[in-house]
């Protein structure tokens, strides 16, 4: 396997895509969101050769890492795209295609002048919702708590979310739940690490 088999040309916006005609047969379908280094992505595939695993990368170093780590590795149930997240899912993205959506340690931004460059913001939540099945699950995860009560009030608000239990081997944590990049980095330096889950109401 080579970086190219991974890491794949993003679309332009407004271009619909089939993110399972990416891969050699279907299966469900989850997405991580800023999926850094990848190494949730690397453990998750490992561990559930069964799904399919979109990651969204807008550091250009950084996605060549991943899907370089993916090739090695020759995981061939990962895909990776360096594009704006908020862009894929708000305009690429079809309807009702995810099982699971992953966020882990999303840039805080924060200063409040910044707020509005955070990925949670409405048209980006309703979009996600939009692509999410009726049943999937939204896992999120950040050091930062100013941050997660941000996160929290415009989810906890939002009709077509109900928030469930984080821990679900199902969908990631587990026994086998090997962290994050970062999670790892913050867990060293005795950082909080705040976790919600949500499904997405019929
Ligand atoms: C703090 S890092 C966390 C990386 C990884 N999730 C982890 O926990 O180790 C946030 C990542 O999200 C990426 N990112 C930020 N905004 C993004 C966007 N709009 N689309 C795609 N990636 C984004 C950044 O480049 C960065 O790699």
């Amino acid at each position: 396997m080579s970086i190219d088999d991974v890491l794949l040309p993003a679309p332009e916006a407004d271009v619909a895509v089939d993110p399972l005609a990416w891969f050699a047969s279907p299966g469900p379908l989850e997405l991580e969101i800023g999926c850094g280094k990848g190494r949730f992505l690397l453990h998750r595939a490992r561990s559930r050769p069964d799904v399919r695993l979109v990651g969204i990368e807008w550091a250009n170093k950084i996605c060549r890492y991943a899907a370089d780590r993916m090739a090695r590795w020759g995981v061939d149930n990962v895909r990776i795209l360096r594009t704006d997240a908020s862009v894929f899912v708000q305009t690429n993205l079809p309807e009702a295609c995810l099982t699971a959506l992953h966020v882990y340690h999303p840039d805080p931004w924060p200063k409040k002048r910044h707020h509005k460059r955070r990925l949670f913001q409405p048209p980006f939540i309703d979009a996600a919702v939009r692509c999410t099945q009726p049943g999937g699950r939204w896992l999120i995860q950040t050091d930062h708590t100013e941050y997660f009560a941000w996160i929290r009030e415009r989810l906890d608000a939002h009709l077509q979310l109900q928030e469930i239990e984080f821990d679900d081997p199902r969908f990631g944590p587990g026994e086998d739940w090997a962290g994050t990049n970062f999670e790892v980095i913050y867990q060293r330096e005795g950082r909080p690490i705040h976790r919600v889950a949500y499904e997405r109401r019929c």
